[in-house]
């Protein structure tokens, strides 16, 4: 096994006793995912992502070499476990490949345990070109899309004209059916003011790579409940955050999928009866990438103080990330939508040096006090924060491994959350490294 990160003991595994494992960001995404999952993955007999693509950036050390991984699940640096790419995520074959390659040439193969679900679709350089198209036709109002083709593919899919991984097992009719795609698509990109594809050229760029991942598609959703009924372990790899979700996010300022316990339902072909626990992961302060409204936005020297000393920069694209304050408002409507039960608190660390925390526990909209997050993105723009605010503990607390060990105003910041959530705070991330964390 590459991972350097000792096995957690048993009692790390569970927040309520259950076999198998969800873990989500609670924020808009890039909340330390990878961390925990990395974590949780030691004692995972099955790793399963759900949906999302290559927009998706989990950052984790190999070899005592950072990789970041987009489409694999951050579990496939476990030996032991069975890695799946489920029906909702959308697969793009070059990306995917481009992956694999980089963790082969490191040293790590771990191809024998992929598998990618038939039903899942794929994303095409039709669907990068489109997404780059409307970003550019939306100018001032655009998303701010990773330009990873995700929305301009799940849009194939719910349009029904899209081309999914099944279509990999008959590679000359899957070419004909690619090249009539591209056509259509072409009228769209010349519509958009954008160049049309040339068809041989992106056939022949896409070709290898598909039928490189050909031989990794199955039926993925058979394998789970056959690994279920044989008392398998399983953890569910979210993508993104909650905020970021098609239907509950900050629409239209979100991603394509649904980035919650639905969208790991939907896009695993399990029951919610196999989910387990859910955990969420939370950042002991906010970011966001890309555009929207951001209620507690610190558009400032201290929004780049945090950005700096929290290394705030798009795994996936490398833009700077929005920084701010925790919003308990957003962490406490996503906890409700998904029914977490115990929440990884990250990044704790960052805050050491701050002699006061805010926290942003309540908007004010139109002169009145609202708790929760307006569908209205006219709305959500208009919304002032309303903020408490709580003592620092101005000490490092990377070094720190038990709870009993933080500094007093430590812990009534994580009480605070707390019960400002009604969900308890397990993890407490105190650094970057594997073993930088407390476990309650
Ligand atoms: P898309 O998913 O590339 O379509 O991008 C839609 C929005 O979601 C943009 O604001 C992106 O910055 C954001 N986004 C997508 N994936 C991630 C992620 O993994 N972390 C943070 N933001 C993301």
């Amino acid at each position: 096994m590459s991972s350097s990160v000792s096995a957690p003991n048993s009692t790390t595994r569970s927040a309520t006793g259950a076999r198998n494992a969800v873990v989500l960001g609670l924020q808009w995404g890039d909340e330390g995912k990878g961390k925990v999952i990395d974590l949780l993955a030691a004692q995972t007999q099955v790793v399963v992502r759900c949906q999302g693509g290559a927009n998706a950036g989990h950052t984790v050390v190999v070899n005592g070499k950072k990789s970041v991984l987009h489409l694999l699940p951050s579990g496939i640096l476990h030996d032991g476990a069975r890695c799946i790419i489920g029906n909702g995520v959308v697969v793009d074959p070059l990306a995917l490949c481009a992956e694999l390659d980089e963790l082969i040439a490191g040293g790590y193969d771990p191809s024998s345990r992929l598998m990618v679900s038939d039903r899942a679709h794929l994303v095409l350089p039709c669907h990068k070109a489109l997404d780059a198209a409307f970003e550019n036709k939306k100018g001032d109002a655009k998303v701010g899309t990773t330009l990873r083709g995700i929305g301009p593919c799940y849009a194939d899919k719910v349009a029904r004209t899209g081309l999914r991984c099944s279509e990999l097992r008959d590679l000359p009719m899957f070419e004909k059916k690619l090249r009539a795609l591209l056509i259509q698509v072409n009228e769209y990109l010349v519509h958009l003011g954008a160049a049309a594809l040339d068809l041989d050229a992106a056939a022949k760029q896409i070709m290898p790579a598909c039928t490189r991942i050909a031989k990794f598609v199955a039926d993925t959703a058979s394998f789970l409940h056959e690994a279920a009924a044989a008392n398998q372990c399983f953890l569910f790899e979210g993508a993104q955050g909650v905020l970021l979700d098609i239907d509950y996010g900050t629409y239209p300022f979100v991603t394509s999928s649904n980035t919650g316990v639905g969208g790991i339902i939907a896009g695993s072909g399990l029951s919610h009866k196999q989910l387990g626990d859910i955990i969420g992961v939370v950042k002991a302060y906010s970011t966001r990438v890309g555009s929207g409204p951001f209620p507690v936005e610190l558009a400032n020297s201290k929004g780049d103080d945090i950005r700096k000393r929290g290394g705030e920069f798009g795994a996936t694209t490398g833009r700077p990330r929005r920084c701010g304050w925790l919003d308990l408002v957003a962490v406490r409507f996503s906890c409700r939508l998904n029914g977490v039960d115990a929440i990884a608190l990250t990044k704790l660390d960052i805050l050491d040096t701050e002699a006061s925390i805010p926290v942003c526990v309540a908007y004010e909209l139109d002169g009145k006090r609202i708790d929760t997050i307006p569908a209205r993105i006219d709305d959500l723009a208009k919304v002032k924060p309303i903020y408490e605010t709580l003592p620092g503990w101005q000490r490092p607390i990377s070094a720190i491994r038990t709870y009993a060990d933080l500094p007093p105003a430590a812990k009534s910041y994580i009480a605070y959350i707390e019960k400002h959530i009604g969900v308890p705070v397990r993890w407490i991330g105190t650094g970057p490294g594997r073993e930088e964390i407390v476990i309650r």
